[in-house]
């Protein structure tokens, strides 16, 4: 019996080195302005009631996702032959970073590959709602939400609603 131990462990080592690889990021809600989550870092957070119903502003993100991102980037963030699985990306990368290369765009500069990432910076569609498609993605990257249509969501809050017609210029 003695050599349990040692074989267990060997048979271990696979999924820890696979964890290690997922870095650790602060999803956890700090605090909240009537709009949307926030983490420690006052970075946007998606915020999940006790009994599963999702947040706006994460449903509202999954929706915004499906109809900018996902032709290029693959349903659910799982990426795509084209593009990276955003899900993952925003695990590594930080908030302000991932608003850059949307805001700005992206060409690869290997010469052989010309998959380019268009800047949105210009596209209320997509700036208006770009901290809803990052909590979103942080969601699907961290499982929070699963693959489809997140089945529970909250409402609309009015002050969403307001800083949404705000920013659209409505
Ligand atoms: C026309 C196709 C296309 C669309 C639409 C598109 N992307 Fe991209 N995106 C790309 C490609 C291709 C890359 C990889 C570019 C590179 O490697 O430099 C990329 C890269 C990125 C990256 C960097 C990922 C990383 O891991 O470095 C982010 C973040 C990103 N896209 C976000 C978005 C978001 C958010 C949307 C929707 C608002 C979106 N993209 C829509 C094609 C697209």
């Amino acid at each position: 019996m003695k050599i349990t131990v040692p074989i267990l462990a060997l048979a271990l080592l696979p999924f820890a080195a696979l964890a290690a690889d997922v870095p650790a990021v602060d999803v956890a809600v700090a605090s909240e302005d009537g709009v949307r989550s926030y983490n420690a870092e006052e970075v946007p957070t998606y915020n999940i009631a006790a009994d599963g119903t999702l947040d706006w502003p994460t449903f509202s993100g999954y929706r915004r996702y499906h109809a900018e991102c996902h032709v290029c980037h693959g349903p659910d963030g799982e990426g795509s032959s084209y593009a990276p699985a955003l899900k993952n990306s925003v695990l590594r990368m930080d908030y302000y970073d991932f608003v850059g290369v949307v805001a700005s765009g992206r060409q690869k500069v290997d010469a052989a590959d010309n998959s380019v990432m268009p800047s949105f910076g210009t596209n209320p569609n997509v700036m208006c709602y770009l901290d809803d498609i990052y909590t979103y993605l942080r969601a699907r990257g961290t499982d929070a939400v699963g693959r489809g249509r997140p089945a529970k969501r909250a409402d609309k809050s009015e002050a969403f609603a307001e800083a949404e017609a705000a920013c659209m210029g409505g």
